[in-house]
């Protein structure tokens, strides 16, 4: 009898076995492809290359990519007129060499904003005319120099407080209420064809995403060019509610504009003090080490927790993917990500898909298995 090659009774075993099917699909984004982008966001190291494989991994897995830093004010334009575009280009460069999309993260934002846009040559508060001006500096320098490369901008980034009232930021007392509007309506001009979002956090409360309902009302009513609503998603096992999630996306959904989910991460440790939920960045808890019980490794049942609460969460996203368009995660891997110094500084979190030597988790191919289901039933 002839022998037959062992490549071959391989590959016919995998086919018969329909594991071959499964490898074709074998990452997140593949997987998705006819439900949404997965993204992910990148530090500035990651960028530079200077995290082992991750690079490689991020282009597998992921087909959008946010700079998690790099193209807030404060780094891309830390001195008036003064552009610091080295990182962003390289993160662009990098995605389009590699047929990912370009998230741009973030045009105005009360954080990480540096105090000069807010003051005069002389150090006091600066004129309506004044912030304004450097608002349109900084959107046109920005957005025109990579017109035509950006798929989605945040354009405005937490501008709602809890009770969902316009937060009395910086911002605000400069330029007025209008200035939302203002953003999206020179943010349109210098790149007509970057869609634009509206992004915060705590978006599956009902008094912020009203709050939110309230703000798209009015600027739909001024036909001002919002495309979408960025829900972070700075999640933690202890919440949100999967039924708030949906009814936050239904929501939006039925004012007729598109679904991002901006930020995800489930953070595996409790929350310190449960009524700051959230994201607001400016909280800067002192240590203790009550509240990071897990610098040693994950229980397994905590890991079991964290994949169910994943699975619901895309099994969600997957139900409405009329109106989700892209999911993000906000950061690659456990080594990297900000929930290990926020709220608090120095604990061990496990928030993301892939763990601290960027292996993935357990849950990542359950997330695929899960979109190839959804496959099936879809046709
Ligand atoms: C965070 C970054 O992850 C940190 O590295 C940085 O120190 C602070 O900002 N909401 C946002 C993001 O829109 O830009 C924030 O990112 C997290 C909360």
């Amino acid at each position: 009898m002839k022998a037959i090659p062992f490549c071959a009774l391989l590959l016919s075993s995998l086919l018969t076995s329909g594991l071959y099917a499964q490898e074709q699909n074998s990452s997140l984004q593949q997987a998705y492809s006819k439900h949404f982008m997965i993204g992910t966001a990148l530090s500035a190291g990651q960028i530079q290359g200077k995290e082992p494989g991750t690079l490689e991994l991020v282009k597998q897995q992921f087909n959008a990519v946010t700079a998690e830093n790099v193209m807030k004010w404060e780094i891309i334009e830390p001195v008036e007129g003064q552009f610091n575009f080295a990182a962003a280009d390289a993160m662009i460069a990098y995605a389009e060499a590699n047929n990912i999309k370009v998230i741009g993260h973030v045009l105005l934002w009360h954080e990480q904003t540096p105090d000069w846009v807010f003051l005069d040559d002389k150090g006091q508060t600066a004129s309506k005319e004044l912030v304004l001006s450097r608002l349109k500096n900084h959107i046109n320098a920005v957005m025109g120099r990579y017109k035509g490369r950006i798929h989605g901008w945040d354009a405005v980034n937490e501008a709602l407080n809890e009770d969902g009232t316009l937060r009395q930021s910086k911002w605000y007392k400069a330029l007025g209420e209008d200035y939302i509007a203002t953003v999206f309506e020179l943010a349109h001009q210098a790149d007509p064809k970057a869609q634009l979002y509206y992004n915060d956090f705590n978006l599956f409360k009902p008094e912020k995403r009203g709050g939110v309902l309230k703000l798209v009302a009015a600027l739909k009513a001024k036909n001002v060019p919002i495309y979408g609503i960025g829900e972070q998603g700075h999640y933690s096992l202890d919440y949100p509610k999967l039924q708030d999630v949906e009814d936050s996306i239904v929501a939006f959904k039925n004012t007729g504009l598109k679904v991002v989910i901006t930020e995800l991460d489930i953070s595996a440790l409790p929350f310190p003090e449960p009524e700051k939920i959230g994201a607001d960045i400016s909280l800067n808890m002192k240590l203790k080490q009550e509240f990071n019980p897990y610098a040693d490794g994950l229980p397994k049942a905590v890991s079991d927790q964290l994949t169910q609460k994943y699975l619901h969460l895309f099994e969600l996203f997957l139900r409405h993917s009329d109106a989700v368009e892209r999911v993000t995660l906000w950061g690659v891997n456990d080594n990297q990500t900000w929930r290990n110094n926020w709220p608090m500084k120095g604990r061990t979190d496990y928030p993301l898909l892939f763990d601290r030597k960027n292996q993935p988790k357990e849950v990542v191919q359950q997330l695929i298995q899960l979109a190839q289901s959804a496959d099936k039933t879809k046709k």
